[in-house]
Parts: C-alpha cells; sequence; structure tokens
C-alpha cells in the first residue's frame, strides 16, 4: 500500500489533537528550569514574611527539589492508573477528561505568587504531573490504535517529537525577555492552559479509537465510518480483518494482570528488558540536564546561562527528528547502544571541564559535552524505551507491562530530580561519574540481553522468549541477538 495515500487530513488532526497531550509534558518538564532563582526568591520573600527571617539554605533546596520532582510523583501515579480510564470511558474522551488536571493545575500555579503560597505552587506541580503520566499512556495508545500499520512507527515517534518541542517552547519563554521575569514568571508556569483549551476544542473534532469501538465495544459499524474517515477510503476490509484477527486473539490471549506478569516465567525475560531500558532512559541523568542546566551552566561559568540551556532544547529536538528517519533502517539495538555509549564518553568529558574549570575555555567544552550528552540521548536511550515495550508484549500482558514499564520510568526520573541537588552538593563536579558508571552497565545489558526487535512481528518476538522460558536458556551470543528476525530464538 502507498503509505502516502494513508496520511489523511483527519488522520493528522487527531494525531495533532493527542500529542498536545506529549508537548504538555515535555513543557512541564523544562518550564522549571530557567526560573529556577527568581521562583527561590519569590520562595524566600514568602518565607520572610511569615518567620521574619530569611530561609535556611537546606530548607530552599529542600523546597525547590520537591517542587522540581513532585511533578514525577503525580506521573508515576497517572501512568499507574491509565488502565482505569482507557477502558471504560475509551480513548479520546480519557485524553479530553485529563485537561480537568490541566486546568486545576494552571491555576494552582498561575495563582500561587498571588497567594504568596509555594505550597500551591508544589500541589500544581503534584497535579500537571497526574495529566502527564496519563499522557504517556494515552498518547501512544492512541495514535497505535489509529494508524495504518505501515505508518504506526513513525507516527509513534511524534509522541516524543512532542515532548522535546514542548521542552523547546518552555525553554524560550522562560528567558527574562519573554516570561522568566519576577512578575512573570506565574503566567510562564499557567501557561498550560492553553495547550488545554486547544486540546478541549479539537479533541470532539476527532473520533474514538476504532480498535476500541470494535474490541471493546463491539460496534462494528461504526468503528467501519472512522476507518472510512481516516483512511480516506470506502475500501478498508483489509483494516477491519485485521482489527477482528486481533479481536480473536484476545480472546484466546486472556488478560494478565500486573502480579500474573510477574509470577509467570513467560514473562520474565521480556519484563527485565522492558523496565531496564526504562530505567537505562531515565538514570541515564537527561533530567539531570532538562531539570538543572542553568544551574550547572551557571556553575561552569557560563556568561548566558539561559541560553545556553535553549541550546540543549534544540540539540533535543533536532537529534529526535534524526532518529525518527534512522531507526527502521540501524535498529533499536545499535541505536540504544550507540547512544548510551555516547552519553557515557559526553558525561567523562563532562566531568574533566567542570572539574578544570580555572582553565581558560572549559566552560566552552562543557556547552559542548552537554549538547553531545542530549543529541546521543535522542538517537537511542530517549525514543526507544517508550515504544518497544509494545513490542515486547503480545496483546494478552501488554497494558500490564506498559502499567510497569511507566512505573519504573516515572520512579526513576523522581530519583533523578529530587537526588541530583544533593549528590551535587556531596560530590562536585564529579557527579556525572555516577551516571557514566550506570550508563556503562545499561551499554553491557543491552549488549548480552535485548534482542533487536525490527522488522519482526509480535508473535516472532513473544515466541521466541517463550521458547527461552521453555527451556531455561538463556544463553545467546550478542550476535545471535542481533540476528534474531532471521531464527527468533532468545
Ligand atoms: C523522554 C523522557 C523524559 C525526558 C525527555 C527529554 O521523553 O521520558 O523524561 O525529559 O525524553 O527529551
Amino acid at each position: 500500500m502507498d503509505s502516502g495515500k494513508q496520511i489523511t487530513f483527519p488522520l493528522m488532526m487527531c494525531v495533532g489533537a493527542a500529542v498536545i497531550g506529549s508537548l504538555q509534558f515535555g513543557y512541564n518538564t523544562g518550564v522549571i528550569n530557567a526560573p529556577q532563582s527568581i521562583i527561590e526568591d519569590f520562595i524566600n520573600n514568602t518565607w520572610n514574611e511569615r518567620y521574619n527571617e530569611p530561609i535556611p539554605s537546606s530548607s530552599l533546596t529542600a523546597i525547590w527539589s520537591i517542587a522540581v520532582s513532585v511533578f514525577s510523583v503525580g506521573g508515576i501515579l497517572g501512568s499507574f492508573s491509565v488502565g482505569l480510564f482507557v477502558n471504560n470511558l475509551g480513548r479520546r474522551n480519557s485524553m479530553l477528561l485529563a485537561n480537568v488536571l490541566a486546568f486545576i493545575a494552571a491555576a494552582l500555579m498561575g495563582f500561587s505568587k498571588m497567594a504568596s503560597s509555594w505550597e500551591m505552587l508544589i500541589i500544581g506541580r503534584f497535579v500537571v504531573g497526574l495529566y502527564s503520566g496519563l499522557s504517556t499512556g494515552f498518547v501512544p495508545m492512541y495514535i497505535g490504535e489509529i494508524s495504518p500499520t505501515s505508518l504506526r512507527g513513525a507516527l509513534g515517534t511524534l509522541h516524543q517529537l512532542g515532548i522535546v518541542i514542548g521542552i523547546l517552547i518552555a525553554q524560550v519563554f522562560g528567558i527574562d525577555s519573554v516570561m522568566g521575569t519576577r512578575d512573570l514568571w506565574p503566567l510562564l508556569l499557567g501557561f498550560t492552559f492553553i495547550p488545554a483549551v486547544i486540546q478541549c476544542i479539537l479533541l470532539p473534532l476527532c473520533p474514538e479509537s476504532p480498535r476500541y469501538l470494535l474490541i471493546n465495544k463491539n460496534e462494528e459499524n461504526k468503528a467501519k465510518t472512522v476507518l472510512k474517515k481516516l483512511r480516506g477510503t470506502t475500501d478498508v476490509n483489509a483494516d477491519m480483518q485485521e482489527m477482528k484477527e486481533e479481536s480473536r486473539q484476545m480472546m484466546r490471549e486472556r488478560k494478565v494482570t500486573i502480579p500474573e506478569l510477574f509470577r509467570s516465567p513467560l514473562y520474565r525475560q521480556p519484563l527485565i528488558i522492558a523496565v531496564t531500558l526504562q530505567l537505562s532512559q531515565q538514570l541515564s541523568g537527561i533530567n539531570a540536564v532538562f531539570y538543572y542546566s542553568t544551574l550547572i551552566f551557571k556553575k561552569a561559568g557560563v556568561a548566558q546561562p539561559v541560553y545556553a540551556t535553549i541550546g540543549t532544547g534544540v540539540v533535543n529536538t533536532a537529534f529526535t527528528v534524526v532518529s525518527l528517519f534512522v531507526v527502521e533502517r540501524a535498529g533499536r539495538r545499535t541505536l540504544h547502544m550507540l547512544g548510551l555509549l555516547g552519553m557515557a564518553v559526553s558525561a567523562i568529558v563532562m566531568t574533566i571541564s567542570l572539574a578544570l574549570l580555572e582553565v581558560q575555555g572549559m566552560s566552552y567544552v562543557t556547552i559542548v559535552a552537554i549538547f553531545a550528552f542530549v543529541a546521543f540521548f535522542e538517537i537511542g536511550p530517549g525514543p526507544i524505551p517508550w515504544f518497544i515495550v509494545a513490542e515486547l508484549f503480545s496483546q494478552g500482558p501488554r497494558p500490564s507491562a506498559i502499567a510497569v514499564a511507566g512505573l519504573s520510568n516515572w520512579t526513576a526520573n523522581f530519583i533523578v530530580g529530587m537526588g541530583f541537588q544533593y549528590v551535587e552538593v556531596l560530590c562536585g563536579p564529579y557527579v556525572f561519574i555516577i551516571f557514566t558508571v550506570l550508563l556503562l552497565v545499561f551499554f553491557v545489558f543491552t549488549y548480552f540481553k535485548v534482542p533487536e526487535t525490527k522488522g519482526r512481528t509480535f508473535d516472532e518476538i513473544s515466541s521466541g522468549f517463550r521458547q527461552t522460558a521453555v527451556s531455561g536458556a538463556e544463553k545467546h551470543s550478542p550476535e545471535e541477538l542481533n540476528s534474531l528476525g532471521a531464527d527468533s530464538q532468545l
């Protein structure tokens, strides 16, 4: 089939409306980076008003770290609750309803200064984290279900692209000539309101997922009408057949609950791989950069740290686009390993440059090292973990696996967001050595354990894992893991 013909206006409109959710996740990841010192001043002033003394620096670090990382606590709860919504309300209505959280969060954060309350800021960050956690489940699921098979990978990657564009917008808005000022920072945080309004206007014009209509609701005619609109053709028999096959498959392979997922030896191997890949994404230290780069650049003596932070966002976006074009050619395993190794080398260069700051020109080396760190992240460890979980599991265990993977990702995100500043105080310029060690461990794990999934059907992948579980053998050379598409043995 000619994929050019399958890109229709209704399809792109649905994908566009959905990835506003990814954009919100990215925006709120990046937004607290640039204005850190002015918001810290606000916290200090509020403390002063209340207790008539300046805030102790340990309390300021604690309040700021909580405001940053409570976002991931919301993310943990949100990502784990995805299943509660999508099967009862449908995919589209779940996305629509989640906007209530975005409105509440925008109001709490936007009015926190007026109310002299950093507690409102913290609660707002938590609520927008809930929204973001839900989005990391809703968006890839909805896009996957409405996309034609031949475009599923490319359209799925738009989730990560939405995230990185959101981060970039937040960084640009955070500069002091836009909204990163003493007076305007509440607007900067409350801006989340605008994408929420746009999503509420667009989503009602988008149809419910045809797979949900047919498989969960048994509404064949409705599913057919939606498919015709999305595909721009009246001949949707092939798609309908494929969905009915999926529906039959689901009846044979009953739903697997989360405790069953952990108990069954059948899923052990793919579960370990899925969770470790999520951990490799977060424990690479990427969000130490996206939450704290302005601080790092400032310490490195960079004259305009906020502009260097925007540079990280530009590099981040550019390399996500690169990944979009190469991921189906180079394969997941190779790109993931290349990304991890490149990040490890960049982290070593970054450490050396931070340790030798008195040497002239070292602040430039720091900038280049951080840019390279981010570029290598988006080559593999950024986008791949988000979509590989669906590839590693068949229909029955997939929803539970996605919940467990989401929980691992957000928990590790929380640990880095909360812990980074403390560890930085202890280790100084050597803080990135910790990430270097972890990156190398994840590289070795990927080399020995992660199979290539490119070009293999879900069935081939899971039957490979099944054979491993039955024979108890896990001994496959890295060369075999690379070419498993041919013999599908794991
Ligand atoms: C991934 C991560 C997210 C990170 C972003 C950076 O989407 O899940 O935590 O901030 O990449 O681009």
